[in-house]
């Protein structure tokens, strides 16, 4: 075969992506299966499977064996391609690995590797491995401390001739600093032949993947390796260290392309992103902040230090000050929100609002320029436009069994302390007295007051 059919059946070849998945990750000392722990919030299986997905694969082969079911119930719901799911019994190696996906993996394909203990990949070198003509091209990478890593052994004329795990390495291989980041390519027939020759005999005992090598190199396969040009995005994580390692990389990844998108940090480091961030222009993130889940912050959007914010849309101009924690929360407007608010989800804020210190809302609606300014709770309630709640104002929505809901119309006044025992309404321009607890509707433009009233009695005179 001519070096150029080679290319170009590999390229035109359907994509079979095979990712390993089965380890057990004993150097996390964790319950949970390694490929489940996160990195920005999402599993790093989660990551590995999102990238091979935006390779548009024929087929997503995912090797599990350790905790199985628990790594198979974490996905059940993937929306992308169905995913082929392949026991391995027992965890003998990443060869073994591989091999355990090839029965359902037809000998036209290509076979994209990919380990699910190594997320931050970038597509741009999974896409050039795919193209690769070669029979079987891997990614290596240049590391100032190659530890732990298999070491790339080239010959004189700087050929790859193998790979040897650390493990196995003589003294001189050790100091071999360019490594196996653990993804290759190959095709699938040629694959599935070497595979079928690698043994158990070395230092782990296990049948290692990166044997395909030197069999490749034995019977003259076309064999190539590509640098991966940023070391970084090749990061495993087999133990805590190397975990927290990669979440540094993926947060700061996460920051500099909000920056690139106009956010200003006032100290990027102290933030943390654990989802989709998708930002307008001018947005101002403060110390110490951490945004979960899908969020979306509209032009000028300033978040103060210590804000927790999840799955939450904040249009333009809205202002979070300190220590607020928001989730579930929708802003149409401008707001000012916090210090130390608390809003649950179902909040939803227009224009003008403000939401103050210690204020607690959950499920409730507040219309164009309502104010709870402090120390409140609104619970399932439907608040009108320029309502003015009083401090210390309370929705008892919980009789213990139901929850019901209380309305306050527009224009509404709610004197402090006071307690709106739901279901119930307070009219339009209805005004309530501080200290009331309100059992009954306030029809509009009338006041209630419903407290005891106040009796000033003398007092004795003290005997000296
Ligand atoms: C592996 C490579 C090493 C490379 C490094 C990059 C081998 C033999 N070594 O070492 O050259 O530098 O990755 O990070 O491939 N797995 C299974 N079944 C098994 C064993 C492992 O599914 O029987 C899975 C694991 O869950 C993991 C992946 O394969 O996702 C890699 O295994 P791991 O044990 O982490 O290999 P390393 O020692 O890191
Ligand atoms: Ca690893």
């Amino acid at each position: 075969m001519t070096e150029s059919v080679a290319a170009s059946s590999s390229q035109t070849a359907p994509l079979h992506v095979v990712v390993l998945a089965a380890g057990q990750g004993k150097r996390m000392h964790s319950r949970l299966p390694k490929v489940l722990q996160p990195v920005g919030g999402q599993a790093m299986l989660q990551h590995v499977l999102a990238l091979a997905e935006q390779l548009h694969p024929k087929a997503i082969h995912v090797v599990y064996g350790h905790q199985g079911e628990t790594v198979q119930q974490a996905f059940k719901d993937w929306p992308g391609t169905p995913l082929v799911w392949a026991l391995q019994e027992q965890q003998q190696g990443t060869g073994d690995a591989v091999n355990s996906a090839m029965p359902k993996v037809p000998d036209n394909a290509r076979v994209l590797v990919l380990y699910g203990d190594a997320p931050l990949m970038h597509l741009a070198d999974l896409q050039a491995l795919r193209q690769s003509p070669d029979a079987l091209t891997i990614l290596s990478s240049q590391v100032d401390n190659p530890f732990g890593y298999g070491r790339i052994v080239r010959d004189e004329q700087n050929t790859v001739r193998a790979i040897v795990e650390e493990k196995d390495a003589s003294e001189e291989q050790r100091r071999i600093t360019e490594i196996n980041t653990g993804v290759l390519s190959a095709d699938a027939k040629a694959l599935r032949r070497w595979l079928s020759q690698i043994t158990n005999d070395n230092a782990q005992g296990e049948y290692l993947l990166t044997d395909v090598v030197g069999l490749a190199v034995a019977e003259k396969a076309s064999l190539s390796a590509i640098i991966a040009p940023d070391a970084d995005s090749c990061l495993g994580a087999n133990d805590r260290q190397q975990l927290a390692a990669l979440e540094q990389q993926f947060q700061q990844r996460c920051r500099q392309q909000l920056m690139r998108q106009g956010v200003r940090f006032a100290d990027p480091n102290s933030v943390h992103i654990r989802g989709q961030v998708c930002v307008d222009q001018d947005v101002f993130i403060d110390i110490n902040v951490v945004l979960e889940g899908d969020i979306e912050l509209g032009n000028d959007v300033q978040i103060g230090p210590g804000c927790v914010i999840r799955d939450s849309s904040l249009a333009a101009g809205t202002v979070v000050h300190p220590h607020s924690i928001l989730e579930q929360t929708r802003t149409t407007g401008a707001c000012q929100i916090g210090p130390f608010a608390r809003l649950r989800p179902g909040s939803e804020l227009s224009a003008g609002c403000k939401v103050g210190n210690f204020v607690e809302m959950k499920k409730s609606r507040l219309g164009l320029g309502s104010k709870v300014s402090h120390l409140s709770y609104i619970g399932d309630s439907v608040v009108g436009s320029h309502v003015n709640i009083g401090a210390g104002t309370i929705t008892c929505n919980y009789d213990g069994v139901n929850k019901h809901k209380t309305t306050i119309e527009d224009g509404a006044f709610i004197g402090s302390n006071t307690a709106l025992v739901a279901p119930v309404t307070v009219g339009e321009n209805g005004l309530v007295g501080a200290g009331s607890i309100i059992t009954q509707d306030v029809p509009e433009n009338q006041l209630a007051v419903a407290r005891s009233r106040q009796r000033n009695i003398s007092r004795r005179k003290r005997s000296s």
